[in-house]
């Protein structure tokens, strides 16, 4: 994976990002809405880019995240990745996070209709679907500004921490996809 937009790359992970890596996973800002807890273990974070660093491309059933990097300095700002889903190549779900340092610049909306444009045409998917916590208006408005549809809001759905929180449950199809690209 190597993709460039205009001000950030979208490449795989590699060994010179870990700490990086483990300074944006450590900021309790950052993990707050996310499934890992902190402390992020250092020794996690040497597994996750060694695993990352062998998988080249979508599989069905698994994840794959892809390091996000300022185009002039190559530094790891946050990740972007994808799922297969294990029945149905041609479904997948989508997951992000950035450093708080670099929030708010619009990367996150520049970076995802990359990967949505690999996957809707290289890999002929379907349908993308994404979901976040009800308070991570961060999130939600992000995926409503790439053109995502709240499709369900489940309410105290999931367990965090010992606490029932609600979930926004977001999804775009190929044609819609399309559809957009075409009156911009
Ligand atoms: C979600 C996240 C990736 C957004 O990245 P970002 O690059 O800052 O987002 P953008 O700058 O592209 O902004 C996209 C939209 O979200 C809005 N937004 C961004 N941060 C916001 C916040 N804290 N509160 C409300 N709206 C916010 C922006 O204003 C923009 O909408 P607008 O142009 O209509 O005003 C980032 O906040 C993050 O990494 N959060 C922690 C990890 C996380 O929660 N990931 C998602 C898990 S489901």
């Amino acid at each position: 994976m190597y993709i460039q937009t205009e001000r950030l790359i979208l490449r795989n992970f590699t060994d010179g990002d870990l700490d990086s890596f483990l300074e944006y996973h450590n900021d309790p800002e950052v993990a707050k809405y996310q499934g890992w807890g902190i402390p992020y273990p250092r020794e996690d974070a040497v597994a996750f880019i060694s695993s990352m660093k062998e998988r080249v491309a979508p599989r069905q059933g698994g994840w794959i995240q892809f390091a996000i990097a300022l185009k002039d300095t190559d530094e790891l700002v946050g990740d972007l990745g994808c799922y297969i889903k294990e029945d149905d190549v041609r479904q997948a779900r989508i997951g992000f996070t950035l450093s708080s340092k670099h929030w708010r610049k619009g990367y996150m909306t520049e970076v995802i209709p990359h990967l949505l444009e690999y996957l809707f045409e290289d890999m002929d998917v379907h349908r993308v679907v994404a979901d976040c916590d009800t308070e991570n208006a961060a999130s939600y408005r992000t995926l409503e500004k790439i053109g995502f549809r709240r499709e369900a809001h489940f309410v105290e759905s999931y367990l965090d921490n010992g606490v029932y929180t609600s979930e926004y449950h977001y999804g775009l199809l190929q044609r819609e996809w399309r559809e957009n690209l075409k009156g911009r």
